[in-house]
């Protein structure tokens, strides 16, 4: 089985968005993957968090990838600072990475456009050889990241290639894995931009622990049009076509299908489908979060992954260190 690796960083609560986009397509992967999920949380502070705000964070992050069938028997899942030895080897690897490298890091420039380099963090700069080293410690295959990572991806690639002309073969070297386009979920209040939690209002974002009866809210006052038709036209129908790929793609009813039931139907019978929909699937997600939060799942889970991590992660920076000659015997 080819390995991929990939971390979570929960910056704030996932979304609906996130889910048909990125969340479900791991579950799928740790059937064809030995797969490798880690809570980036040494990456969560490069910027300034209250810390309870991100313990929260963290641990609603991990009880939602369970509870929507992330399975500890099929995966290894654990904390990104539980294994020592990515802090280690990120630091080996910082002292590889060229100044040049990380100035054009994209995500970094869009991150510090309006700051002083007197106050930016060090950490959100040299952040991508953390990166690397979270990839490269497992010998990843394949690394499933979403367009803005590829190029951090493409820099543990260079460092794997450098490392290895210069101190003889060490590392695979990761290919990213981009998801295929087509699930991108719209806002429902602007069916033109894509539905994201940085939105100001938030009428148009459902997160996966709304309250149903507000993500019902949600998708009856979605956006539409005044054409009357339930059609899938992006151009033309841009929030009925939302709807229609929203409940497809959680039904698994096909789009054809669903218009041809909603024939000469009115939007306010289609949209209370899509909210039955919606919150069908948000029920059945809540109720597992539920029972995962108020037990020991979590503790479990991220024990047993972490010394799953550690094995490999182990004996993979030992032989760095040989080969960096930073070990005496
Ligand atoms: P973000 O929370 O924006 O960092 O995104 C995390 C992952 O969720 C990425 O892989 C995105 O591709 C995916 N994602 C976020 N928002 C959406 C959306 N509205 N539609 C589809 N996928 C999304
Ligand atoms: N940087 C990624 C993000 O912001 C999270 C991440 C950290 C990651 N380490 C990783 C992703 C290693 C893939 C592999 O989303």
């Amino acid at each position: 089985m080819k390995r991929m690796v990939s971390g979570i960083k929960p910056t704030g609560e996932l979304t609906l968005g996130n889910y048909i986009g990125a969340l479900r397509n791991f579950v799928k992967y740790q059937d064809d993957f030995d797969l490798y999920v880690f809570i980036a949380n040494l990456h969560c502070v490069t910027v300034p968090i209250e810390p309870a705000e991100l313990r929260k964070n963290l641990k609603d992050a991990i009880a939602l990838y369970l509870a929507c069938g992330l399975d500890p028997e099929k995966c290894t899942i654990f904390l990104q600072s539980d294994v020592l030895e990515h802090a280690q080897l990120g630091w080996l690897l910082t002292c590889m990475t060229y100044m040049g490298e990380l100035n054009r890091m994209t995500q970094f420039k869009e991150k510090t456009h309006n700051q002083q380099d007197e106050s930016i963090g060090a950490g959100l700069f040299v952040y991508p050889s953390l990166m690397a080293a979270d990839i490269l410690l497992y010998d990843a295959d394949y690394v499933p990241v979403g367009n803005d990572q590829k190029q951090h991806v493409e820099l543990a690639r260079d460092l794997a290639q450098r490392f290895n002309n210069r101190y003889s073969e060490t590392f695979v070297v990761p290919e990213p894995k981009i998801a295929e386009v087509g699930a991108r979920i719209m806002s429902l209040s602007d069916p033109n931009k894509k539905m994201s939690k940085s939105e100001e209002s938030n009428k148009g974002c459902i997160y996966l622990l709304d309250d149903l009866n507000v993500a019902r809210k949600k998708v009856m006052s979605a956006v539409t049009d005044n054409l009357a038709q339930v059609k899938y036209d992006k151009e033309n129908q841009p929030g009925i076509s939302n709807l229609l790929e929203i409940m497809s793609s959680l039904s698994s009813e096909s789009i054809e299908s669903i218009c041809s039931r909603f024939e000469g139907k009115g939007y306010g019978d289609f949209k209370a489908a899509v909210a039955d929909v919606v919150c069908e699937e948000l029920a059945k997600i809540q109720s597992k979060y539920h029972d995962i939060i108020n037990s020991d799942m979590i503790e479990t889970v991220l024990k047993d992954g972490a010394e799953k991590a550690h094995k490999q992660a182990f004996k993979k920076l030992k032989k760095v260190q040989k080969k960096m000659g930073i070990d005496i015997m």
